[in-house]
């Protein structure tokens, strides 16, 4: 294990005891979470929830028999929610390099699954590095969901993360993760510093290279579902951070053949109302909102991202790429892309 990733290891094994130990919201969650998982995490042992150190909900809907992947899982609290949603029929496999987390996350494994048996699928905690998901046993296209919380911003080496990640994604399979981005690049002099970097501020990703970063991996159409500004408190990380902008970004991405602008081809998308946790709307990222029942003209990218992934059977989709009318002008073409992190539509 490199320094960088002993540091982390030790941070997060013995420096941290609870998340009340942090000393900045980066490794916190700033969204609400949604009502649906109330019940669910009221399940969730206290002790595994007392270390919970995500910084939002990067949880999927529709995943009934899924297999489910979570890179950095922690202590366990998002694959333990997970299980409940995937139920019988799927399968949730944790990864971690921290063995202190892992401990925590196997302690309460059995019990759990013994009184939810009924409703929730099996779980499986591996010790590992995110960057070499052959190493844990993950094969190739075997993954329907991969997520994320919370820990991408702490690899040393993200290129091999997110490559890794598409070797493992089935095609059509999805990557929903929350994470810390910044507005500009992290000065080499703060990436070593152990607090920064265990606190998920040094490791941050500048949006533009996350951009530049998935399009070398032929993900040039990710999309952001949330956004929020991280907020700092403590003076001395204050003065060292200076001018840099940090926020936490929900972010979804599919395995499939995307293109680099929004184009139009006249298709259309009506939300069925069928995903139980969200009968009256599906929320695709930022700024489509999808109403029951309503269609919504839609670009080529977007349409594939519901026809040839997990959402489809929740939807009407009219029209196919017979015919080409130029660029989708609704996603607001180069105007609104100044003012949008993300790369498309
Ligand atoms: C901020 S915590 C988040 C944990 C968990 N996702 C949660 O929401 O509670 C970061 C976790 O990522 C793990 N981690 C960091 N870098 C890793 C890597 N390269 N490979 C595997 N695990 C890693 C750490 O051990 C730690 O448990």
């Amino acid at each position: 294990m490199s320094t960088d990733k002993e540091n982390i290891s030790e941070y997060y094994g013995k420096t941290l005891q609870s998340s009340k130990d942090l000393k900045t919201s980066a490794c916190c969650p700033v969204d609400r979470m949604p009502d649906f998982m109330m019940p669910l995490i009221q399940k969730i042992p206290d002790e595994i929830q007392e270390k919970f150190y995500g910084c939002g909900s990067p949880i999927p809907l529709s995943i009934e028999s899924a297999t489910v992947l979570d890179l950095g899982c922690g202590s366990g609290r998002d694959c333990y929610l997970l299980s409940q949603m995937v139920g019988p029929g799927g399968k949730v496999i944790g990864i971690d390099m921290t063995e202190e987390q892992l401990s925590i996350a196997n302690k309460y494994k059995s019990e759990f699954l013994d009184q939810n048996q009924r409703n929730c699928g099996s779980i499986d905690f591996k010790l590992g590095e995110i960057e070499n998901l052959a190493d844990c046993g993950i094969e190739e296209n075997s993954i329907d969901v991969i997520i994320s919380n919370c820990v991408l911003n702490l690899s040393p080496d993200k290129h091999s993360v997110f490559k890794e990640i598409f070797r493992v994604l089935k095609p059509g399979g999805e990557l929903y993760f929350a994470d810390i981005f910044s507005d500009r690049r992290i000065p080499q002099s703060l990436k070593k510093d152990p607090v920064l970097l265990g606190e998920c501020l040094s490791g941050a990703m500048y949006i533009e290279d996350f951009r530049r970063l998935m399009t070398s991996l032929s993900c040039p159409d990710y999309r952001i579902v949330k956004k929020s500004a991280i907020s700092i408190e403590d003076a001395e990380i204050k003065k060292q951070v200076g001018m840099i902008g940090f926020y936490s970004l929900t972010v979804r991405a599919f395995k499939g053949e995307y293109e680099d602008r929004c184009e139009d081809f006249g298709q259309t998308a009506a939300y069925l109302g069928t995903i139980p946790e969200s009968p009256d709307f599906f929320d695709l990222d930022d700024h489509h909102r999808f109403n029951k029942g309503k269609p919504m003209k839609v670009c080529g990218n977007t349409s594939k991202m519901i026809s040839e992934t997990h959402y489809a059977e929740h939807f009407n989709l009219h029209g196919d790429r017979s015919i080409h009318y130029g660029l989708f002008e609704d996603c607001g073409g180069l105007e609104k892309e100044k003012n949008q992190p993300s790369s498309c539509c």
